[in-house]
């Protein structure tokens, strides 16, 4: 693959030399463009002798810059900042790295790398819901310690996660719709207090993100979490079972895929307090189950292919596929519950008419990406 690597002005363009060495590792041919600003974090003769060509950095050194991108199979932006995006989205051409991504002919993937609170001002979250728009492919960003010494959404993905990521094209899942419910649901006691459990939402994010970068289409219905919901995809915020289930239904019909992530209560209160319960002696809560979502879509007349999960405590595999069969779908996700439940990684068993596929422990996004491989090959 011949691939243009823009670096834009921020403190991770400094992953950027591991990024080229990556690359030319597989066997891709890199030309590195590089802002003014990125300049200031990393030096130009570092890219270039790790490169093995010159960089360009100015649109006034000749008139070949539109060129540069005809001949190349991909741009990719690692890190671009919240500036450069804006650029994009407007589509301004005042330097020669926005002039090529503007007279491109080729895809244009960007990962951006910013402080959180940039990432999460609105003018950012409409530039790039703009971009997605335009076609351009959003690798990450990612959560976690920033530079800036804050935590948060904003870091770039790391270079593997990157390399990676254009090597497997990006847009298999294009034309595919995909509705994914994530996150805990919470069921109210009296108007303070809830059931609830502690599901984070991150593998349901992970796997809407993979899907979005996959080109496939995404509704996101979330119970409560603390995540940012992924760029690009269609968001319904939720609460409760019931409305999961009111949601899901709404926006079923024409759904290839459904892959219910959610960790939903089993149970809710049967006649929660409209106003607090006060502390008296012992307190006995009567409940009823909630609806089985999945079990309610995978029963439709035309149902879409249908993915579940099953977390567990013990007997993964009898378990999990009990389940599978319980709820008559062709797919289900099993892990062991634990360490995984609110963490970064997890170790999961993919079960299908294909037998048990074991998946190591590994990120939930690496592991999101690998889930949409099989759905992909039960589809085709
Ligand atoms: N699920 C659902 N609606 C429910 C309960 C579960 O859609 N009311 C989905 C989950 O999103 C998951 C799968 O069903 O994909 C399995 O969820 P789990 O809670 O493990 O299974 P249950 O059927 O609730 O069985 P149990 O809690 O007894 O293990």
């Amino acid at each position: 693959m011949k691939i243009i690597l823009g670096i834009t002005g921020g403190i991770a363009a400094y992953k950027a030399a591991e990024l080229v060495r990556l690359f030319l590792k597989k066997g891709d041919e890199i030309e590195v463009v590089m802002t003014e600003a990125a300049s200031r974090f990393i030096a130009p003769l570092t890219l270039q002798a790790l490169s093995g060509k010159p960089v360009r950095l100015s649109q006034w050194e000749d008139m070949a810059h539109i060129d540069l991108s005809r001949g190349a199979d991909a741009i990719l932006v690692a890190p671009a900042t919240a500036d450069f995006i804006a650029k994009i989205a407007n589509g301004l051409a005042d330097d020669l790295l926005s002039s090529l991504c503007l007279a491109r002919n080729c895809p244009l993937y960007i990962a951006p790398a910013m402080n959180r609170q940039m990432w999460e001002n609105a003018a950012t979250k409409r530039n790039i819901e703009r971009v997605r728009e335009d076609g351009v492919v959003l690798i990450g960003p990612g959560e976690g310690l920033q530079a800036c010494g804050e935590t948060g959404m904003g870091r770039m993905s790391e270079p593997e996660d990157i390399a990676s990521f254009l090597v497997a094209s990006p847009k298999r899942l294009s034309g595919k719709q995909f509705l994914i419910t994530a996150g805990p649901t919470i069921e109210p006691i009296d108007p303070v207090r809830v059931i609830t459990n502690r599901s984070s939402g991150k593998m349901g994010y992970a796997v809407a993100r993979a899907a979005l970068e996959s080109g496939a289409e995404v509704t996101l219905v979330s119970g409560p979490t603390g995540l940012f919901p992924p760029a690009g995809a269609k968001y319904i915020p939720v609460s409760t079972a019931a409305e999961m289930l009111d949601a899901v239904m709404e926006n079923i019909h024409g759904q290839d895929v459904f892959v219910a992530v959610a960790a939903v209560a089993d149970y809710r209160v049967v006649n929660p307090g409209t106003s607090k319960i006060k502390k008296a002696g012992k307190l006995l809560l009567e409940l009823e189950p909630n609806p089985d979502i999945l079990a309610t879509v995978s029963g439709l007349d035309n149902p879409p292919f249908c993915v579940g999960f099953a977390a567990e405590t013990e007997n993964l595999d009898e378990n999990a596929l009990l389940k599978l069969k319980r709820k008559k779908i062709p797919m289900i996700v099993g892990n062991l519950a634990g360490d995984a439940i609110g963490g970064d990684e997890n170790e999961i068993v993919i079960y299908s008419g294909e037998g048990a596929k074991r998946l190591p422990r590994s990120s939930k996004k690496v592991l999101a990406r690998q889930l949409l491989e099989e759905i992909e090959k039960q589809l085709s």
